[in-house]
């Protein structure tokens, strides 16, 4: 696997000091690491009907999707108190199909009975089984603009690099040039919005900023969607606004294992994953010029979609 990777284009991302070198697979773009599994999840990972696929391009809301469905699906089982959302990051209550093994997946599945699984593969990648399979997928999509300015701090902080020594310049450019992880971003939505026209019932498509305006009708529609739908009861006694409330930026980024944890003793922070989840941020870091020609890129990619994501 590794003597096939490195036959593949290579990119080295030059504001990071050459630090990360990304290779192309299926015309996307994604760390060895990642495709290492990803390519072996391809070839053996059997997705089951109940599967409840989380699916999203980094920076786009992937830690709260899976905050939000962790807490929905196993509301029966914990409540505020005992939730392993309190101890772990939600990346590892939600395992990533790139990373664990494809052995330690069906495992978990098993034994825990959760049936939760989240990937930032394209869509046109994923294993064949997640779509013959007709399991749900719930795909999460940002602001173009503010996903690239996350993209950038999360990168340039992982690798430890202060802003003076990582200029955005070249890390909006190598976005805009469809090289990011898992990118083309503006490819990635398409592939999924594409396929949820054609697969309506299996696919569902949330937007970042819908989620934070109207949390609570998007929460009882996700909820329906994976077939975890709340009771009237349940509405009653408050059990979706509590949802809501736990997995807000406020309350998950001053959890102590949000600020001072690492996933796994891996070396990457949690509070990494915790920025500022502010809309339109990009303001603070784009030129008129980065704007517009975001701007018209997106108009001739999502030309004639419907997707607004300006
Ligand atoms: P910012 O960098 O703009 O702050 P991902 O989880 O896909 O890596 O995306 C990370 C982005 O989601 C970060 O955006 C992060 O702050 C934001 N985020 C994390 N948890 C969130 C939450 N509970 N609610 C809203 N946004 C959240």
């Amino acid at each position: 696997m590794e003597e096939m990777i490195e036959t593949l284009p290579q990119h080295t991302c030059s504001w990071l000091k050459d630090k990360m070198t990304m290779y192309k697979y299926q015309d996307f773009w994604a760390i060895k690491r990642h495709l290492e599994g990803g390519i072996q999840a391809q070839q053996s990972f059997k997705a089951e009907p109940s599967d409840v696929f989380l699916c999203s391009a980094p920076k786009t809301g992937t830690t709260w999707l899976k905050s939000l469905v962790f807490a929905i699906v196993t509301r029966e089982k914990f409540d505020e108190s005992t939730t392993p959302l309190l101890t772990k990051l939600a990346h590892e209550c939600v395992p990533i199909l790139e990373i664990l093994q494809v052995k330690e997946h069906e495992n978990n599945r098993k034994n825990s009975g959760l049936p939760l699984v989240a990937t930032h593969f394209p869509y046109a990648s994923l294993p064949k089984s997640v779509i013959s399979s007709n399991c749900k997928i719930v795909y999460i999509y940002r602001n173009i603009k503010d996903v690239i300015v996350s993209n950038y701090h999360f990168r340039r902080e992982a690798f430890k690099l202060p802003m003076e020594d990582a200029p955005f310049e070249e890390a909006f450019e190598e976005f805009y040039q469809g090289i990011s992880n898992f990118g083309p971003y503006w490819d990635h939505v398409l592939g999924y919005w594409k396929a949820s026209l054609e697969r309506p019932d299996s696919i569902l498509l949330l937007k970042y900023e819908d989620l934070k305006r109207d949390p609570t009708s998007n929460l009882k529609r996700l909820a329906d969607f994976i077939g975890y739908p709340f009771s009237v009861d349940e509405e009653k006694a408050g059990v979706v606004d509590n949802i809501i409330r736990f997995c807000s930026f406020e309350n998950m980024s001053n959890l102590e294992v949000n600020k001072t944890g690492k996933p796994n003793g891996g070396s990457l922070e949690n509070r990494l994953y915790y920025r500022k989840a502010k809309d339109g941020d990009w303001k603070n870091y784009f030129t008129d010029e980065m704007k517009e020609k975001t701007d018209k890129l997106t108009d001739e990619k999502f030309n004639g979609t419907g997707l607004v994501l300006k």
